[in-house]
């Protein structure tokens, strides 16, 4: 047996097709990230790693959440595939970032040795 709708039936459920497919397409350009690793479960280098973030970043970026402080926030960094510039998120771009500095972001190429770039970065793979 057909279901046979009437004409305002019909136009009410083409509103919600297309109210649902918005609704996907919307979700699919901000996929929710799971939490960030725990700060109990942090290994010794991504402490060390996170030493250097409340130290060095802290002041301009949030670690766990995106909203921006003076920098846009962390959270997910390596987790997401691009930068906000639109750059691939990779440790060469981000490290690239941190020695250069980019905008209104100082460089600190020269505040950091290779262990300590190395700590964050480890850190930053946990957001
Ligand atoms: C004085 C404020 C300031 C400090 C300190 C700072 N940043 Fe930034 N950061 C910024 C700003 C502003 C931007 C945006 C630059 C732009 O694209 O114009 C930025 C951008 C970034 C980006 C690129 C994010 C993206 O998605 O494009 C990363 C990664 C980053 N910062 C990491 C760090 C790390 C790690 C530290 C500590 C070593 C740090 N920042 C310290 C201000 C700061």
């Amino acid at each position: 047996m057909a279901i046979t709708l009437s004409h305002t039936q019909r136009h009410f459920l083409g509103i919600v097709l297309l109210m649902a497919s918005v609704g996907l397409v919307a979700a699919g350009c901000a996929p929710a990230l799971p939490p960030s690793k725990p700060l109990n479960e942090l290994t010794a280098e991504e402490a060390l790693g996170r030493q250097i973030f409340v130290n060095r970043c802290a002041r301009c970026h949030y670690a766990n959440t995106d909203s921006g402080l003076h920098g846009p926030g962390l959270f997910g960094l390596f987790r997401r595939k691009y930068l906000h510039n639109g750059a691939p998120a990779n440790n060469e771009r981000v490290t690239d970032v941190i020695e250069r500095g980019r905008g209104m972001m100082p460089a600190m190429g020269d505040a950091m040795d290779d262990e300590q770039l190395g700590a964050l970065l480890a850190y930053l793979h946990t957001l």
